[in-house]
């Protein structure tokens, strides 16, 4: 398990209610309920590192300055734009498997394994550089779920985990090729 993830395991789910814990243990889709809980908790760190690295990426476009600006501006708002979409699924599939999707600012940060925005806007070089490091710790936090997915047979979180996994990298790419020569 990365360190990211235990990091947010303890922190990313606040214990279920009894109500909502009763509406979990009846659920009968072939998932055992331990494993069901472990993997909605993963999938909740996955939404506040998405959640952080998409109000990161719309910081940049409104603060992006410098001979850069068109490029970065229009290229942030396509990676907001996806990483906005991207939460909705995420958060779904933790209420498919019978357990809260976390929502609010406090429960973010304490389940993210991204910084939080820079409050000073930094150069656009330090921006992409900011961008590059948050997809891929996104792309570390949904790859260290996959070994517990497997194990329980969950492929509908693993195809979203495929997903996740092709968009961070490639974007990472792509951002990491604006700082080469
Ligand atoms: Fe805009």
């Amino acid at each position: 398990m990365s360190k990211a993830t235990s990091k947010s395991h303890k922190s990313a789910v606040s214990k279920p209610s009894s109500k909502a814990d009763k509406s979990a243990s009846s659920i009968d889709i072939g998932i055992s309920q331990s494993h069901r809980q472990a993997i909605a908790n993963g999938l909740n760190s996955l939404l506040a590192d998405t959640f952080t690295l998409y109000l990161t990426t719309h910081n940049f476009h409104w603060n992006v300055t410098g001979p850069m600006f068109n490029t970065l501006h229009n290229m942030f708002m396509v990676q907001y734009t996806e990483l906005w979409n991207a939460v909705d699924p995420i958060a779904e599939r933790v209420r498919a498997l019978g357990y809260p999707a976390i929502g609010s600012f406090a429960q973010f940060k304490g389940a993210s394994s991204l910084p939080d925005a820079p409050a000073q806007p930094p150069k656009a070089t330090d921006m992409i550089r900011t961008l590059v490091a948050g997809h891929e710790a996104v792309a570390r936090t949904a790859r260290a779920l996959f070994p517990l997915v497997d194990k329980a047979s969950d492929e509908p979180t693993a195809d979203l985990l495929t997903q996740r996994l092709d968009i961070h990298e490639k974007t990472a790419w792509m951002l990491r090729s604006l700082l080469e020569d």
